[in-house]
């Protein structure tokens, strides 16, 4: 298995461009397959996550050509797919299995989404039970409400449903299927939640409605539009980027400019709270080209402090809690960070490996049912930590090893190229930005693109 080795760093002095984010690669891959044309994404996320998704499109008899790594050449079918010849595999990916839901649910023929161990564990029946309320037929075959799930298409009927989990992928998964069946569908948030699928839509001519209600917003759709075919750009991931912001702002000396990553005000949190955090950050949003905010950030680092993150803004930062932690233990005080159980059904149990890797290196943190109490500002000591299969977890961690002295190891560390391939390389750039890689901060008997 793959290990990433991580030496402490000098201070970051560079600018970067991260991969294209995951979200909009999905939904974009999904609902270009849905438009009447062909479109050409640029920027696509070339991860494993993302590549489950053109596969299973693929499999539903989409034509999509791959000319290089970030491109991809889809030819929308109108909505119409054929049945697929066996099971489609979502891998490690949530948000393909749970928007395949949506798809196909109102689809004529059966099918049957399997995925990895981790995927396998977790809950479905938050996608199931709405799309029963519409008629859909989706059998739970694991053992508690979980994948392999086996669908027989079904029409379906419209439905307003008000989500009792805050979740972006079931609000997705509605307004996949409402979109299929006519009248109105209705998908009212809890709280705010990322609006990718909904700014998508509206790109490709598909008209979705957003109205206010309480502190968030409803989403209508009225089904049996036909999207329209268009090129779309990927924005860069400011959740890729996520790390080495804190990389960055925990260190007094550092500067870095990100170029080119989304700006949308459903994943910015992260902005605010190291702002909270007393870090000097400044974004620039240049243009909202294909429905998507795009821009720069600037990040100079200094000496944080502790805050609170908890109650609507969690899901607006609820893939960066890892490197949030990360950097909580950096600061000087106490950081609680509350509300954030969703964290327990992730691609492992964040709170409790989270909790688990920072004891490992000696920081003081208390672990609660729905967050974590960190003490942070005593040194880090380095050692050998899990990844526990979980790409962000891994990463979080190589960048707590960057302050660490000597060396940390990150065990199983190729699950890292489920949303960041090439992380263990812009690693590398980042920190030794004129060097030839005489000094590489990874251990070549670990690279991680064996895998
Ligand atoms: C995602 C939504 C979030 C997030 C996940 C991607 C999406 O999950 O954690 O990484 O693309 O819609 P939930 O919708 O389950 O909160």
């Amino acid at each position: 298995m793959a290990e990433l080795r991580v030496a402490r760093a000098p201070h970051i002095e560079s600018e970067i461009v991260v991969p294209g984010d995951k979200s909009i690669s999905h939904r974009a891959v999904i609902l270009a397959s849905l438009t009447n044309g062909t479109c050409t994404l640029q920027g696509f996320l070339p991860s494993q996550d993302c590549l489950c998704t053109v596969d299973a499109m693929r499999m539903l008899g989409i034509g999509i050509e791959q000319p290089d790594d970030t491109t991809l050449v889809i030819h929308g079918q109108r909505g119409h797919f054929r049945a697929p010849t066996g099971p489609i595999d979502c891998g490690n990916s949530g948000t393909l299995m749970r928007l395949l839901c949506g798809l196909l649910a109102n689809q004529p023929f059966e099918s049957e989404l399997i995925g990895d161990a981790s995927l396998s564990s977790r809950p479905m029946n938050r996608v199931i039970e709405p799309l029963a309320k519409m008629g859909a037929v989706i059998e739970a075959t694991g053992p508690n409400g979980t994948a392999p799930l086996k669908i027989k298409g079904q029409k379906l009927e419209p439905i307003r449903y008000e989500l009792p989990v805050a979740s972006a992928q079931v609000k997705s998964a509605i307004l996949l299927a409402g979109l299929q069946i006519p009248g109105k569908t209705t998908v009212v948030e809890p709280v705010p939640l990322r609006d990718h699928t909904e700014r998508m839509m509206d790109y490709f001519l598909i008209r979705t409605i957003r109205e206010p209600v309480n502190s968030a917003y409803s989403v209508s759709i009225y089904g049996e539009q036909v999207a329209e075919s268009r090129d779309f750009i990927v924005p860069g991931d400011i959740s890729s980027a996520a790390f080495w912001m804190v990389a960055a702002a925990a260190q007094e000396g550092s500067s870095l400019l990100i170029r080119d990553v989304g700006l949308n005000e459903t994943r910015t949190g992260i902005l605010s709270v190291l702002l909270r955090m007393g870090a000097h950050v400044r974004e620039v949003v240049q243009d909202t080209e294909h429905g998507e905010p795009r821009g720069e950030i600037r990040i100079d680092g200094t000496r944080l402090h502790g805050t609170v993150i908890a109650g609507n803004e969690i899901p607006n930062v609820i893939d960066e809690i890892p490197i949030l932690a990360v950097a909580a233990s950096l600061a000087q005080g106490k950081t609680l960070i509350r509300d954030a159980h969703e964290l327990r059904v992730k691609e492992t149990d964040r709170l409790a490996a989270i909790a688990a890797n920072l004891t490992a290196m000696g920081v003081d943190v208390v672990e609660f049912q729905d967050g974590l109490e960190i003490n942070g500002g005593a040194p880090l000591m380095n050692g050998r930590l899990k990844s526990f299969g979980d790409h962000r977890i891994a990463m979080a961690f190589a960048v707590a090893g960057l302050f660490a002295d000597g060396e940390t190891v990150i065990e199983d560390a190729e699950c890292i190229h489920t949303s960041y391939p090439g992380f263990e390389n812009h690693l590398n750039d980042l920190l030794f930005p004129n060097d030839d890689r005489t000094t590489p901060v990874i251990n070549p008997a670990g690279a991680l693109d064996k895998h």
